[in-house]
């Protein structure tokens, strides 16, 4: 061994045990010690995911951004008044703010407005651009909105209306997702109300189409939490050796995302190893798609008291407002 190598590699072992000690990392190396293999969805949003995922939304074949932007539009003065006045506004994950654009247009009475996010760069460039073009205040809240949290002391009284928009709660599992909304409930308050959207069950076709689009970008959004891993874990996924798949799995009512081996191969990441047949998924995402009715009853579950719910007249996508009974 040479001089240099000897000297580095301790170096290089310790910093592959750090990363493997962080949330990521212990997440990663517990979902592929599992049988079935898995990857928390969560972990996609890195830098070059959300760039990705922005792809995704101006997509021919994915329409729940575009179904829920022209939900919002459309019925900007019922949820205005679903909202009612001097309401707090908070929004679990609140990335590129254009949906959050058409409620405050519709929202001239709000008192504040309180982004949540895991990451700190979206929040700051949201909160600015915000603060630039609304007199309403942003109180920027920096949390992992699955964990616990509380709201800054900052956070007016009154009535707190929660925002959830883009059937993101269908990446939870049914029993976690009536845990979210019970704990968004605590949350908010005693007056509050929340505003979820669901993507709803359609034909298969559709569905599969908007996960598996034809330029491959969604492609890209899968196997970009392997490169992920390369980079940020010291992993070394071979990313030709994956392939992109999507499911339909009609009992549980989701999209399922895989990453399908295309050979027998091995894998390390933080000097553990892990083995992988040929055809053996990893399994990185569900998205659960509902039926108004299964949506009320989850809400139900969770507490709240369905009060309203807009839909397109494709019956695409769905905007439920729920209230505390
Ligand atoms: C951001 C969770 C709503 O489930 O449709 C898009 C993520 N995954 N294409 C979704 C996603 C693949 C998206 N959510």
């Amino acid at each position: 061994m040479s001089e240099i190598v000897r000297s580095f590699a301790p170096q290089v072992a310790a910093s592959e045990e750090h990363a493997a000690g962080t949330d990521f990392g212990r997440s990663v190396i517990a979902g592929l010690a599992a049988a079935p293999k898995t990857l928390e969805s969560k972990y996609f949003y890195d830098a070059r995911g959300s760039r990705l995922f922005d792809r995704i939304t101006g997509l021919a074949e994915y329409y729940p951004t575009r179904a829920e932007t022209a939900l919002l539009t459309a019925h900007a003065e019922a949820i205005a008044r679903f909202v009612g006045p001097q309401a707090t506004l908070v929004e679990f994950g609140s990335g590129a703010s254009v949906k959050t654009r058409i409620l405050l247009d519709a929202l001239p009475e709000l008192r504040s407005y309180v982004p949540i996010d895991i990451s700190g760069e979206h929040l700051k460039a949201a909160a600015a651009g915000l603060a630039a073009d609304y007199p309403t205040p942003v109180i920027p809240l920096h949390a992992d909105y699955t964990s616990a949290i509380t709201l800054p002391p900052a956070v007016p009284q009154g009535r707190r209306v929660g925002f959830f928009p883009g059937s993101t709660i269908g990446n939870f599992e049914p029993a976690a997702a009536a845990a979210f909304l019970e704990r968004a409930r605590r949350l908010l308050g005693p007056d509050a109300r929340f505003l979820v959207g669901a993507d709803l069950q359609k034909d298969e076709e559709r569905l599969l189409a908007a996960y598996d689009d034809a330029g491959g970008v969604t492609a890209a959004f899968n196997l970009n939490l392997l490169h992920r891993i390369n980079r940020e874990l010291g992993g070394d996924f071979d990313l030709a050796g994956f392939g992109h798949e999507a499911r339909y799995n009609a009992i549980e009512a989701r999209i399922e995302m895989h990453l399908v081996s295309r050979r027998r191969q091995q894998v390390s990441i933080a000097r553990r190893r892990f083995d992988f047949a040929e055809g053996e998924s990893i399994h990185t995402e569900n998205s659960y798609k509902y039926t108004g009715e299964s949506f009320a009853a989850l809400a139900r579950r969770g507490g709240w008291r369905p009060l309203a719910q807009w839909r397109d007249p494709d019956g695409l996508f769905s905007l439920h407002g729920l209230a505390v009974p």
